[in-house]
């Protein structure tokens, strides 16, 4: 009999808490044909080989390995894909989920002509309390402003993890999604080309069962990225967005270096503009590293093969920008225009070439 239900699970060094997810996901949907579906990325700890010990004891459940990738949107997404069941959930699988809602969100959703239920922590009856700390709070709060200030989302917590939703809706978005870090339902609502029916019923966080949060600054940087392609419309890509404001911030340690050389310090002009154009090289990299790249972020030698090949990237991404802004200069007369043109192109290549050079998408083998 094909599942009904599909319980999609991203789960990253999870190892431990797999039995305990599973225990009580069999408990609770007793009398409902469901699949459970762990979507691991190839995590360190084992995940992979506790996932396999419970599929082979229940057919119900299967294991999703991904090699060489990584995040929680995606792994849902592609969670979604691997079944045919018309309903599907997504959950943590930490435990943090009240998975008890799970009967009551697939009834809500086959009665009530609804496109999705979300469990929310903020309607009266639900909360975040085991959400560590006031930061994690406040940035919380802060990601649910953003949803609505940018995209119009006007759920009580578009942050949730927790959701059930019909395959099909699910299916009529689903070459629109980003699949950009952590928040797939706002990924899922902005994708919408109608507003969704959506109802919130309140539950309880809870604490982690065992294991860490992977909750972390770049989540954060994920969660403008995805907000900032879905604005953008798939027009500019969000990297490049955040590697020419990266750009501009090159400028302002360019100029500051160069002040300080020059008039502070009193260098030969030539060499303070020099010694000003590797600073601002070496802070870009830095800052591309851990802001436009931090999933593939380097570390260690990696990171010092990449400075070299960024220096030479931006070298001849350099004579480019010259070379056509003399050339537009020569044929146009017009400086602003010329030394624009000049600087487009620089980043362009820029961008391009330190894709490819530096922070390669690691393969399969890496
Ligand atoms: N496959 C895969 N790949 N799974 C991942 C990855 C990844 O890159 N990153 C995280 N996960 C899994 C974790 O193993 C866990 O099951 C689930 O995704 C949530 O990750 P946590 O690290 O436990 O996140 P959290 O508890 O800090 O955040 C949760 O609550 C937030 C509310 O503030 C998540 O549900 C967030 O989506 C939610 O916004
Ligand atoms: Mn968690």
């Amino acid at each position: 009999m094909a599942a009904e239900l599909a319980v999609i699970t991203p789960a990253l060094n999870e190892r431990d808490n797999l039995v305990p997810l599973y225990q009580a996901i069999r408990a609770v949907l007793d009398g409902i044909d469901w699949e459970l579906i762990i979507v691991d990325d190839d995590s360190p700890d084992g995940t992979a080989e506790a996932a396999a010990d419970l599929a082979r004891r229940d057919p119900r459940v299967r294991v999703l390995r991904r090699i060489g990738r990584r995040g929680l949107a995606s792994a849902c997404i592609e969670g979604v894909l691997s079944t045919t069941a018309p309903y599907f959930a997504i959950i943590d699988a930490d435990m943090q989920h009240d998975e008890r809602l799970l009967p009551e969100m697939l009834r809500r959703l086959k009665t009530d002509g609804l496109d999705m239920v979300v469990a929310s922590r903020a309607v009266p009856g639900g909360s975040d309390e085991g959400l560590d700390g006031g930061y994690r709070k406040g940035v919380s709060g802060l990601g649910r402003r953003l949803a609505r200030m940018v995209m119009g989302i006007e759920l009580s917590d578009p942050m949730s993890g927790f959701f059930m939703m019909r395959r099909d809706v699910f299916d009529s978005l689903v070459r629109r999604l980003s699949g950009i870090g952590y928040k797939i339902l706002v990924d899922i609502l902005a994708s919408a080309d109608r507003p969704l029916r959506v109802v919130e019923i309140p539950y309880t966080f809870r604490r982690r069962r065992a294991g860490a949060s992977k909750f972390g600054g770049r989540a954060a940087v994920d969660y403008l990225l995805l907000l900032l392609d879905k604005r953008l419309g798939g027009i500019v890509p969000p990297r490049f967005v955040l590697f020419c404001l990266v750009g501009g911030s090159g400028v302002v340690v360019h100029m500051a270096v160069l002040f300080a050389a020059f008039r502070g310090f009193d260098v030969r002009f030539e060499v303070a503009q020099a010694i000003a154009t590797v600073v601002a090289m070496t802070s870009n990299f830095w800052l591309n590293n851990i802001l436009t790249y931090s999933d593939r972020r380097l570390r260690g030698s990696a990171m010092l093969r990449g400075l070299i090949s960024f220096y030479l990237v931006c070298s001849v991404g350099a004579v480019t920008n010259v070379g056509v802004a003399t050339l537009l200069f020569q044929e146009f007369g017009s400086w602003i225009l010329a030394g624009l043109a000049g600087t487009v192109v620089g980043a362009v290549w820029n961008f391009a070439l330190s894709a490819f050079a530096t922070w390669r998408r690691p393969g399969p083998s890496a």
